[in-house]
């Protein structure tokens, strides 16, 4: 059976591997399973536990937590994180102890309270708030978004380590927890990070600009391998891909457009022209054929969103179905839209994905157009105003 490991003296892990573990939250493939780390903290005069565990691996946690101490005997249960890989087995604690205090934010106790249905003690904590447990001091930043409203993390001020829960983790197994006695797993500290995080660039950006000047050695996320010596890589990573976007002049339009007989994208092309005569650069993207990361890509820089879209089979197609999906996976970096397309027999879709960006926040910049058949010369200077209204919202924004 697996046992428990040295972290720092008097700091273990107690968490449970996964590897088998194939789609995660039955969302996000994993190549290399997880680990749900789980971290007991023992001062002189009391005992934390940093998270839990998935519920289904309770055994094995409480196995581990028992080399150090009777689980009913631990103190204080921070909850960094509700979701349930990481608060499964709080509710055995609190049957074990009905005492033992849960610190967490607000959030996290209004999510506990549903979680759990049941009492339990809650200490909410703030910024900079501290508890001794005897020689080893517990302070508290509040991270909300990284990657739920509740997050926190929790820094060691003696060890110098930080608890981030969900943030700077991976998706990923190891034999060994220490990141440097394994291979490099890049790639899926990175995929983790598209899949969770990127939503949230700018509650990175507060998070780390409260943690600045904070000495760190050591950074024990709580999925995958612990951060012993890459610890400020993963924080330094993380301010590359999260920075804000840069202004490089002129706004730009994004325009995804799928046209099976080539009308909607006569008519994108003549509104690309306009926008650009009007100051107002275009990155085209044909959603037949793109790239999944570089339209996200996109979204975050630019300043209008344009679908172009027939209607087929009286809706639009999935791919630009598919296209607003990842609307919610990035911070889009502008929400103004607009729709347009050609059409053959009924035209529903202009209308329909009007709806579906109203309903991502998306302000309409201008009436949706669509057209029947191939566009006329009548109708390619309606394409005209449109883009010059489109413009004219994009530059007034500037
Ligand atoms: Fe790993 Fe958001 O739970």
């Amino acid at each position: 059976m697996e046992t428990s490991i040295k972290v720092v003296e008097g700091v273990h892990w107690v968490g449970a591997r996964h590897p088998d573990l194939k789609v995660f939250d039955d969302l996000f493939p994993t190549r290399n399973g997880t680990t749900y780390n789980s971290y007991l903290i023992q001062g002189t005069e009391k005992t934390a536990l940093i998270d839990t565990v998935k519920e289904r691996f309770s055994d094995e946690f409480f196995n581990k937590v028992s080399e150090h101490i009777d689980p009913s005997k631990v103190d204080i249960v921070v909850v960094n994180h509700t979701e349930p890989d990481h608060s499964g087995a709080v509710a055995h604690i609190i049957e074990k102890n009905p005492d033992v205090q849960i610190y967490c934010s607000k959030a996290g106790e209004n999510f506990l309270k549903q979680l759990l249905n049941k009492p339990f003690n809650a200490v909410n904590v703030n910024d900079g708030d501290e508890i001794d447990l005897g020689g080893k001091t517990l302070r508290f930043v509040i991270a909300p978004y990284l990657h739920w409203p509740d997050t926190i993390f929790t820094y060691l001020v003696e060890e110098e380590i930080l608890f981030p829960c969900d943030a700077f983790g991976a998706h990923y197994c190891p034999e060994k927890l220490f990141d440097d006695e394994i291979n490099e797993f890049y790639s899926d500290f990175h995929f983790y990070f598209d899949c969770l995080v990127r939503p949230f660039k700018d509650k990175v950006r507060d998070a780390l600009k409260k943690c600045e000047g904070l000495p760190i050695k050591m950074v024990c996320p709580s999925h995958g391998p612990i951060r012993r010596s890459t610890g400020n890589f993963a924080i330094e990573s993380y301010a590359r891909w999260c920075a804000e976007p840069i202004n490089d002049g002129r706004p730009k339009a994004l325009m995804a457009v799928l046209s099976s007989h080539g009308n909607t994208r006569d008519m994108a092309n003549v509104i690309a022209t306009e926008l650009k005569d009007q100051g107002v650069d275009v990155d085209m993207f044909a959603l037949s054929d793109m790239r999944d990361d570089d339209y996200r890509d996109a979204l975050e820089h630019a300043d209008v969103l344009l679908i172009g879209t027939p209607t087929i089979q009286r809706d639009a197609p999935p791919h630009v179905w598919h296209a607003l999906s990842l609307v919610s996976s990035v911070t889009p970096k502008s929400k103004l839209g607009a729709v347009f397309g050609s059409y053959g027999w009924s035209g529903e879709a202009v209308k329909m994905v009007e709806q579906r960006m109203t309903g991502l926040k998306y302000k309409l910049v201008a009436e949706g157009i669509s057209f029947r058949f191939t566009p006329t010369k009548e109708n390619m200077d309606v394409c005209r105003s449109f883009a010059e209204q489109v413009a004219g919202a994009v530059l007034t924004e500037e």
